[in-house]
């Protein structure tokens, strides 16, 4: 009920009387006093005016599990939430709820984490009050060899929810850094569960720096976050629901075609090394070429020198711009 009465002030903006709670949500006027006192314990401010009712003044965030639900208006994606306060990794926690039978569109989000895992066996610094960790659980239904594509699609859902939120144009550094401005704003951390031909499970975690003003020198010439690129504070909120709710459509396409196909022309439009010479790093040998986005299973095509195209795998290989990070 906490979640809806915060949803019902958001929405209104100005003065709903206590009465009109009571009976929206049927329940006394004391639940309804509770539920407005708990969630000014959570840091909300709510005034309360006598004959007028109680009204949510906008201010400074307030993240957790109230505030996420009260936005969510997914179909399945991001239902349920379960909030931590900290954790060591939402990728680690997410794996066990999977194990243990958590539904398809459960999302694992934190405030921060104590043991944030990047890719190539790599930390992911994960602070507390600023920046989005998250982790969403599927259990799907489709051939083993679809999962790889599952990040590509997670890629295009932050790009996509990245600027729906904030108006930031967000692109997409192959396989699926999103990049602004050049610089890493997200990176994003699949995992599964695969015995023979049967998935048991795909987690796929998604970090993005939202509120992170400074970045160590090592890497502020490559990192950068929406308060540096917006020049705001983005509700993370939000942010996390726009993301799922751009997953939710992707990923509907994607399962019914089977693969990237009614993707890729979205895809390749952000794609930030789209027509630029990139080097692909791979184990058999270093190339260069031309980037010609993906296909439709989401390799990456390559022009070499002569025309010949390769497509290049994700797991594979790692592609960098001819002069730097993108
Ligand atoms: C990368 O190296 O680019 C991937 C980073 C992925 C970080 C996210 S934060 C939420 C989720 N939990 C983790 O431990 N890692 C991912």
């Amino acid at each position: 009920m906490k979640a809806k009465i915060l949803a019902l002030l958001r929405e209104r903006g100005e003065y709903v009387s206590g009465q009109e709670l009571c009976q929206r949500f049927g329940v006394s006027r004391t639940a309804v006093w509770k539920a407005i006192g708990q969630l000014k314990k959570e840091g909300y401010h709510i005034e309360a005016v006598q004959n007028r009712g109680y009204r949510l003044v906008p201010e400074t965030e307030v993240f957790g599990l109230h505030e996420l639900e009260s936005r969510m208006d997914t179909g399945w994606a991001g239902r349920p939430v379960i909030y931590y306060d900290e954790l060591a990794s939402t990728n680690l926690q997410a794996k066990l709820d999977a194990e243990r039978g958590a539904a398809q569109g459960t999302l694992i989000v934190a405030d921060m984490q104590t043991a944030g895992r990047g890719r190539r066996g790599k930390g992911w610094s994960s602070p507390a009050g600023t920046n989005v960790y998250f982790t969403l659980i599927l259990k799907p239904d489709f051939d083993t060899d679809l999962t790889s594509m599952v990040t590509l699609v997670m890629g295009l859902a932050v790009a996509e929810g990245i600027c729906r939120t904030c108006g930031v144009r967000a692109e997409i550094k192959w396989p699926n850094d999103i990049v602004v401005g050049g610089k890493k704003i997200c990176g994003i951390l699949a995992e599964m569960s695969v015995e023979r031909e049967f998935i048991h499970y795909v987690v796929i975690g998604v970090g993005i720096n939202v509120g992170k003003q400074e970045f160590p020198p090592e890497i502020a010439q490559t990192a950068t976050s929406l308060w540096q690129e917006c020049g705001r504070i983005v509700s993370r909120s939000q942010l996390i629901v726009n993301v799922m709710k751009a997953f939710e459509d992707r990923y509907g396409t994607f399962c019914r075609d089977g693969n990237l196909a009614g993707l890729m022309d979205d895809y390749n439009s952000l794609l930030v090394n789209s027509g630029r010479e990139v080097r692909v790093l791979d184990p058999g040998g270093e190339f260069r070429g031309t980037s010609r986005g993906i296909n439709e299973k989401g390799e990456l095509l390559v022009e070499r020198e002569g025309g010949e195209v390769t497509a290049v795998y994700a797991g594979e290989v790692s592609v960098r711009g001819m002069y730097g990070y993108v």
